[in-house]
């Protein structure tokens, strides 16, 4: 089957385009590479897009893009899915910057794209708002999170971490996670994730929360699974946010995490956590609830 490598970007509606774009340019610090009247495109530092913003009645995610392992095109992609029984279709220019992708629906309703190539963009990092390096992870509340463990595994997911049986991580690269499921009765994002440089960048980037009076529903603490120093707020949507650094990086070749002080165990191999020990390493309390 096919692989992928990376999360290219999430698809989210919005009852409030303008809104949304103000937030994702002036606070996350992001670039507006297109904006018109009934969607905006937004980048990071060197793609087109890393997330889409469509003006929507209802907010929420409305998809996300898997990049394809060089050498896949489009159209090869989509036999692979037919000829496993997912109904696949090639777009052309359906979104800017990419001539061709393949459009599938997961194992729970969710708009899948695979995409072989992105246009780039030479802007690089904006000098104001939060800036991070990338969108790291999402994370999707799903029917059986051990179902879309098992489905997202013939794209080329390796399974690293599970809390318990509802929350299973899955990596694509490196990252410790790059996908997150959740099982849940509903169909909505959990949170989009997005990586910042280290501690200082973190903390700089609660100061810009702060300056713009988005509060923090939580953190940071040092979650379990990942280890990753974690904050989480809400955008202007509602949907929840996490700013991050220091997250465990997956050595698939020998099945482990690169070794780090704060670990558990040396080495640090995938386990299933327990959901407190999970949550926060530091026994921090806090009254908002992350699962
Ligand atoms: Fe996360």
């Amino acid at each position: 089957m096919v692989q992928v490598f990376r999360l290219g970007y999430v698809h989210f509606g919005t009852p409030n385009l303008a809104r949304m774009v103000k937030y994702y340019s002036d606070v996350l610090g992001f670039s507006v590479t297109h904006q018109d009247a009934s969607s905006a495109y937004v980048s990071t530092s060197i793609d087109h897009h890393n997330v889409v913003l469509t003006a929507d009645e209802r907010p929420g995610i409305k998809g996300f893009g898997l990049q394809l392992r060089p050498g896949i095109s489009a159209a090869g992609a989509a036999a692979e899915l037919e000829s496993a029984g997912i109904p696949a279709t090639v777009r052309t220019n359906a979104l800017r910057g990419i001539q061709e992708l393949v459009e599938f629906t997961d194992v729970d309703g969710y708009t899948v794209h695979l995409f072989p190539e992105m246009q780039g963009v030479e802007h690089g990092f904006k000098a104001h708002g939060v800036g991070p390096n990338k969108v790291g992870h999402l994370s999707v509340r799903v029917k059986d999170a051990e179902r879309s463990v098992e489905y997202y595994k013939q794209f080329g997911f390796i399974n690293t971490d599970w809390i318990e049986d509802f929350f299973g991580f899955m990596t694509c690269n490196r990252d410790h996670h790059v996908l997150n499921f959740c099982t849940s009765d509903r169909k909505e994002m959990h949170h989009m994730a997005l990586e910042l440089r280290d501690y200082s960048h973190l903390i700089r980037s609660m100061d810009e929360l702060g300056r713009n009076g988005i509060p923090i529903l939580w953190g940071p603490s040092r979650h379990g699974a990942g280890h990753n120093i974690a904050t989480y707020h809400r955008d202007p949507d509602g949907n929840m946010i996490e700013l991050f650094t220091d997250a465990d990086i997956y050595v698939p070749e020998l099945g482990i995490f690169e070794p780090r002080p704060w670990h558990e165990n040396f080495p640090q191999k995938p386990r299933v956590w327990g959901t407190d020990e999970c949550i926060t390493r530091w026994g921090t309390s806090f009254e908002q609830s992350l699962v």
